[in-house]
């Protein structure tokens, strides 16, 4: 049976491993060495569960999506990430790495953020533990993902804006790890996705796979039966999307279906649709699929949505997708702002902007009416609003609201 999961090197097929500056070596190795033992004690899991059940407010519902069943032919389940503690999947994430950090001696927390859910996540679990946050973000970032600029910042957290290449989450990443470089000793790196060097990817999709994990038991207890058909997730460094398929990954029943974001098209200049478009390259500590020209200069990613502009996609979903197990599909700007309305309109749920490329997905399959669809909202759109109105012209092609 093929292995989706890191080898003891980081890597997944040909991807993945830790290329990082010498003055990393030590950090990263004392994390590689440090994580499982960690994260698989009683009294770590321990800690973490309760505050997944107390704090964040999990188990997330599995919600049975009645009107967009009828319309697209199937049993679809909204798995309502959107429902967690600041609104998005990616506290999952953060509790389990500042547990971890706290573990290690760490003092000060950094991270990156695209759509500010990561630093928001951050900035939470900081105020939380009483621990120092500095967030790096991308100009354009912070002016388009405002309001989450000003909740990191009320949470206590330090915000800085960067202004390098494209000023997106690419760029922020990149100043984190500078960040990181100049205080290796009392600095802990949350990261925020499926990405960066091993054992990042590994520990990033173990602290989501509580999503599949309780995706398991509740279709159980709903249809009689664990599994699903369809997995649907959209997927910017990957991390949603390996919470939502980890204990499924081996078993073949379960097609996996994944949404990039495409934005003007793949084929064009202007997308972030790093599966169809990358070739294999380094960036940010591993070795993936990446956006690039001949001489391995990386190109700028482009969408609308903030949280999937990554010129870059985790190392685990370029395996899989390369091997055939997933299939991914490139959403444009336009069809995800269409999918969000629709969503809101017949279910009453705004998503986030990433999510709603998760959504957009559904059109494009061919579904029996009896197939159990399972499709992650990683997140609330509350942030996107703004971009929803401004941008709803562009929808019109599809179908009015
Ligand atoms: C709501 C939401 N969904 C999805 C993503 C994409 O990240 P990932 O692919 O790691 O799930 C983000 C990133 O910021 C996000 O905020």
């Amino acid at each position: 049976m093929e292995n989706y999961f890191a080898d003891e090197r980081g890597f997944y097929g040909e991807f993945g491993g830790a290329y990082v500056p010498e003055i990393l070596y030590k950090c990263v190795h004392d994390l590689q060495d440090a994580y499982l033992p960690i994260i698989e004690s009683p009294e770590f899991k321990q800690e973490y569960h309760a505050l997944l059940k107390d704090y964040v407010g999990r188990p997330s519902p599995l919600y049975f999506a009645e009107r967009m069943s009828e319309k697209y032919g199937c049993q679809l389940y909204l798995k309502r990430e959107d429902l967690n503690h600041t609104g998005a999947h990616k506290i999952n994430n953060t509790i389990g790495q500042i547990l971890l950090a706290k573990r290690m001696g760490k003092t000060r927390i950094i991270a990156e953020t695209g759509a500010g859910q990561h630093g928001v996540a951050t900035a939470t679990v900081c105020a939380l533990m009483n621990m120092k946050c500095e967030v790096f973000m991308g100009a354009t970032d912070v002016e388009r993902q405002h309001t989450n600029v000003e909740r990191m910042k009320m949470l206590g957290a330090e915000v800085h804006p960067v202004r390098t290449g494209n000023m997106t989450l690419s760029d922020a990443c990149s100043e984190a790890i500078r960040d990181w470089c100049c205080h290796p000793a009392d600095t802990f790196y949350i990261v925020g996705s499926t990405m960066g060097p091993h054992p990042y990817p590994d520990l990033v999709a173990r602290m989501q796979s509580v999503i599949s994990e309780e995706i398991k038991w509740q279709l159980q207890e709903k249809i009689g039966r664990d599994y699903p058909d369809y997995l649907i997730a959209c997927i910017g460094g990957g991390s949603n999307a390996a919470g939502t398929i980890y204990h499924y990954v081996n078993d073949e029943r379960v097609n996996i279906v994944l949404s990039e974001a495409g934005g003007h098209g793949w084929q064009t200049d202007y997308t972030a649709a790093t599966i169809h478009k990358g070739t294999t390259g380094i960036l940010h500590g591993a070795k993936m699929l990446v956006m690039q020209d001949e001489d391995g200069q990386i190109q700028e990613a482009f969408t609308i949505s903030a949280g999937l502009d990554y010129p870059g996609v985790g190392p685990m979903h370029c395996n899989m997708a390369k091997k055939g197990r997933t299939k991914v599909l490139s959403i444009n700007d336009d069809e995800a702002i269409y999918a969000g309305y629709e969503l809101t309109r017949m279910e009453g749920i705004i998503p986030a902007i990433e999510s709603a490329h998760a959504i957009a997905a559904l059109s494009k399959l061919t579904f029996k009416k009896d197939d159990v669809v399972v499709l992650t909202v990683s997140g609330r759109g509350d942030k996107d609003v703004e971009t929803y109105l401004k941008n709803k012209a562009m929808a019109k092609e599809y179908g009015n609201f």
